[in-house]
């Protein structure tokens, strides 16, 4: 979809949107049978309501939506506004939508925010319904902000950016585990070199020369080679500051290995692969509105299958750092791919501070639902920093605890320590092997947002399927602590 920005309405077809803030009159220049029309339905500028008027103008008929913005509408309101006018003309048939806020008195940002809301709601992936009839197919083209003050298309470029990276995360998730696999989630991530993202890719040789053992016994049930993806942007114009780092988990599908899965809802392990995701759009974003922050993101990929050279329940295996690792459950993988990924990227950046992402457990889904993801750190002011840019960007987080108690859970009889710990605090054992991976006094937080990749039903700013979960957070979190 399309974003414009205009002092004057278009010519042409288009639907008319005026955003209504709770108990605020109706323009009087509205024809009046729209402020009765709006008492009859009791539309009084509540949040996400919308009237859908047909009113007279110069002999013909225009569609114009009343919207609620509700009371004093912040960024969040404005994008709520866009998104629930997105969601309600996608496939209406009309394919321009005018948002007028001339006469709205409102800022810069609102118009920002609202443009921002309707395209991140616009967002589907049809590629392979080829049969879907006409009617359902999205119809709107185009949205244009009009008579927002001076400023806004300022406002709307960052924002650009990080739809982008938004949407690129959400293809990514999207995507089937025949399509997206360790090597072609690389490849699709190449063309952000052209945003003067560094990018660069360990195969299994040279994988297996840097001693990651505990990556590559996942992937060896695999016909699918994997890989480590190395995506780094440094906007400061400073090349030897240390990097912050993202770490995400890419398994590209989790059958759970010789440990297999249940066949029920198997088909959703496409998306174990969400942190990656995350990982590949927050670098996007941050490239295409060229923050001032020097960062590397790594994709630790790989497919965890069944088969006769896949590992087996007891193997030991020895991790990039030297210490090793009693697999006792294949399904728990995504540890097992952290770790390797972790170690790498202190050897070779030392960064400052980790951000791993990963759908690392079904209990972090029993714990907190569909509404947080899990937050874990060895740090408290990384983890304020973290759940203030969740609360601010949407992308919300709740805090786990972490000690020694817990740590002795993944004790082995045989290695130093095993891949998983008793069913209770499954989320936090997990954490915990993580931990056991961060060097020195290094920040590092891990998020478990195995609940927050992929949604059963439309959001505020998602139709049902992948959310983009993640990219909106890292960006925020860069802005608040890189770049002021
Ligand atoms: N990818 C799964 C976790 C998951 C489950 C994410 C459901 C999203 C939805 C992970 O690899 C896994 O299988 N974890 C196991 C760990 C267990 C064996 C300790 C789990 O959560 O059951
Ligand atoms: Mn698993
Ligand atoms: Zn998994």
């Amino acid at each position: 979809m399309l974003v414009r920005f205009s002092d004057t309405r278009p010519s042409g077809a288009y639907v008319l949107a005026l955003p209504v803030a709770a108990g605020t009159a109706l323009d009087p220049a509205l024809p009046p049978l729209a402020a009765s029309a709006a008492g009859a339905a009791r539309f009084e500028g509540d949040k996400g309501n919308i009237l859908e008027l047909y009113l007279p103008e110069e002999g013909g008929v225009r569609r114009t939506l009343l919207s609620g913005a509700g009371s004093n509408p912040d960024a969040k309101a404005w994008e709520a506004l866009g998104s629930a006018l997105s969601a309600r003309l996608l496939t209406s048939g009309e394919e321009v939508l005018v948002v007028d806020l001339s006469r709205a008195g409102t800022d810069a940002g609102a118009g920002a925010h609202i443009a921002f809301g309707a395209l991140l709601r616009s967002w589907r992936y049809d590629l392979y319904r080829t049969r879907l009839p006409e009617k359902s197919r999205p119809s709107l083209k185009e949205v244009v902000i009009v008579g927002a003050p001076a400023g806004v298309e300022a406002a709307w470029a960052p924002l650009e950016g990080l739809a982008q990276g938004i949407a690129f995360t959400r293809e990514l998730v999207s995507e089937p585990a025949n399509i997206i696999y360790p090597e072609s989630f690389v490849e699709r991530c190449l063309p952000m070199r052209e945003l003067g993202v560094e990018i660069s890719v360990l195969d299994e040789d040279a994988m297996r020369a840097a001693g990651m053992g505990a990556l590559l016994g996942v992937a060896q049930g695999s016909d699918r080679p994997a890989r480590l993806l190395v995506m780094r942007w440094n906007g400061t114009g400073d090349s030897g500051n240390p990097p912050l780092a993202f770490v995400g988990k890419g398994v590209t599908f989790d059958t759970g290995g010789i440990s297999l899965k249940p066949p029920a809802g198997m088909e959703d392990m496409k998306w174990d692969m969400g942190g990656a995701g995350a990982v590949a759009g927050a670098i996007r974003a941050l490239a295409a509105r060229k923050a001032k922050v020097h960062v590397v993101g790594i994709c630790g990929l790989v497919e965890n299958m069944p088969d006769g050279k896949a590992q087996r329940p007891g193997d030991v295996v020895t991790t990039m750092s030297g210490q090793t690792v009693e697999v006792i459950n294949t399904d728990a993988e995504g540890r097992l791919v952290l770790c390797d990924a972790l170690t790498w990227v202190q050897k070779n950046y030392q960064p400052h501070t980790i951000i791993d992402l990963a759908t690392l457990t079904g209990a972090m889904i029993i714990a907190l639902g569909h509404e947080h993801g899990g937050l874990f750190s060895n740090s408290d002011t990384l983890a304020d920093q973290l759940l203030a840019a969740g609360k601010a960007s949407g992308d919300a987080l709740w805090r786990f605890p972490l000690s020694d108690a817990y740590d002795k859970l993944i004790e082995s009889p045989i290695a130093d320590m095993k891949n998983v710990g008793p069913r209770d605090a499954g989320s936090i054992s997990a954490a915990q092997f993580l931990l056991r991976y961060i060097e020195g006094d290094t920040r590092w937080a891990h998020l478990d947002i195995a609940g927050m990749v992929w949604a059963a039903k439309p959001g505020t700013l998602w139709d049902k399927g992948a959310t983009g979960f993640g990219v909106r957070l890292l960006d925020q979190f860069v802005a608040d602590n890189f770049e002021r």
